[in-house]
């Protein structure tokens, strides 16, 4: 199977009209991914460890390979109306340099994994990198036991659907260096006109809930000045939060909102907005929070209602080791690639985290864009990134 052909096999796979995709965790299309990557696996007689929560590793042994393993892969799952390279490019480009170093007739003397983590994205239990975290401990069973989805459904329910639970998992012992290719999700390397980069590192980046609470009243009857509206403490916050990341070059948005009664022709009781922060380090994240919090209660205050701010998925400022980083970015043919800090979140961060010397290859977005249906690569850079990665592979298996 050619790279070109697992991409056409995997394309229609939770694809929607608006021609972006919906891979939520335990659900039909997602579930379909993981049985697409297990054939893609028995094809190339891999032997396949799945964990309890439905993290899958995929091993290469050949004889002679032994000791600590290198694990490339990434994600299957995709946010709401995601694109098609978020994740899936990392999984398929690891299928396809597996092929190649096959190809070559290379003999590792390490073992080769190729890892699928569930719920990277954390679209649908609000917590990110849900698998890894489980996998390696940074997030306990008891605590994802308590994760519900927007309907309401029990993160243990929907996984005891597939026959998963959130437990505690080994699948990651006997790895001793993690490598995940990702698109890129910005314009870096159009920026520095490059096919292929290196990650450095990965900004801090958190969800945190906001509540507002007001008071129900009737939208005709109610004199403007009468009313405790949650919806304009909410307005003026998204403002806030706008004008506070560009102030402090950081990132913040408020990308989902809930209205409760969410009626048209009633001033609502209560609005729940989730905001997304990210900023170059773990104080600025503070502080850009703070700030945004601040200017929140205090037009809460004005307009007489109430705000309670919970952090509901907060993820550490990464920094990949630099050595390594550097290895991979000069040790090849050709020029150096370009090493970059990115604002995106990955289960390499986590595994970085946790230990696990990590590193991870983008490739090129000639848009940037990404988390939307118009997330793009080029195929001719999509195989670039097949031959970076199986060569990065190539001297880590040595
Ligand atoms: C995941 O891609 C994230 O950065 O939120
Ligand atoms: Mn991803
Ligand atoms: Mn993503």
């Amino acid at each position: 199977m050619t790279f070109e052909a697992m991409w056409h096999d995997l394309a229609p796979i939770g694809r929607t009209a608006s021609g972006g995709y919906f891979r939520q965790p335990f659900t039909a299309a997602e579930r379909e991914c993981h049985a697409w990557f297990l054939t893609e696996c028995a094809r190339r007689d891999l032997t396949v460890h799945t964990d309890g929560v439905g993290n899958v590793v995929a091993w290469w042994r050949p004889e002679g390979a032994a000791g600590p393993g290198v694990l490339t892969g990434s994600h299957l799952d995709s946010v709401l109306d995601g694109g098609a390279y978020d994740g899936p490019l990392g999984v398929v480009s690891a299928l396809a340099a597996l092929d190649l170093l096959r190809e070559r007739g290379v003999a590792p003397s390490r073992p080769l994994g190729i890892g699928v983590f569930v719920e990277e994205e954390g679209s649908r239990f609000g917590s990110a990198c849900l698998g890894s975290r489980l996998a390696t401990g940074a997030l306990t069973p008891a605590a994802a036991t308590e994760l519900r989805d927007r309907d309401g459904v029990w993160l243990a329910d929907a996984m005891a659907e597939h026959g998963l639970a959130p437990t505690s998992s080994d699948l990651l012992d006997g790895v001793g260096v993690f490598l995940e290719l990702h698109v890129e999700q910005g314009r870096a390397l159009i920026d520095h006109d490059a096919a292929v980069g290196v990650a450095s590192g990965i900004w801090p980046h958190g969800r945190y809930r906001f509540d507002f609470t007001g008071v129900a009243d009737h939208a005709g009857t109610t004199r403007m000045e009468d009313r405790h509206d949650p919806m304009l403490t909410h307005a003026m916050t998204v403002l806030a939060a706008n004008k506070q990341a560009r102030l402090q070059g950081a990132r913040a948005t408020f990308g989902r909102i809930e209205v409760v009664p969410n009626g048209t022709n009633a001033v609502p009781s209560r609005v729940t907005g989730w905001l997304d922060a990210r900023a170059r380090d773990e104080e600025a994240l503070t502080a850009l929070v703070a700030a945004i919090s601040t200017q929140a209660q205090d037009r809460a205050g004005r307009d007489g209602t109430s705000l309670q701010v919970t952090p509901e998925s907060v993820s550490a400022s990464v920094h990949f080791e630099p050595e390594l980083a550097a290895r991979l970015a000069t040790e090849h043919d050709g020029g150096a690639w370009p090493v970059l800090p990115t604002q995106a979140g990955h289960d390499a961060g986590v595994l970085s985290l946790a230990g696990i010397p990590t590193a991870m290859l983008f490739v090129r977005n000639p848009t940037g864009v990404s988390h939307s249906p118009h997330e793009h690569a080029e195929m001719a850079d999509c195989l670039l990134g097949v031959h970076a990665l199986a060569d990065s592979l190539e001297r880590l298996l040595r």
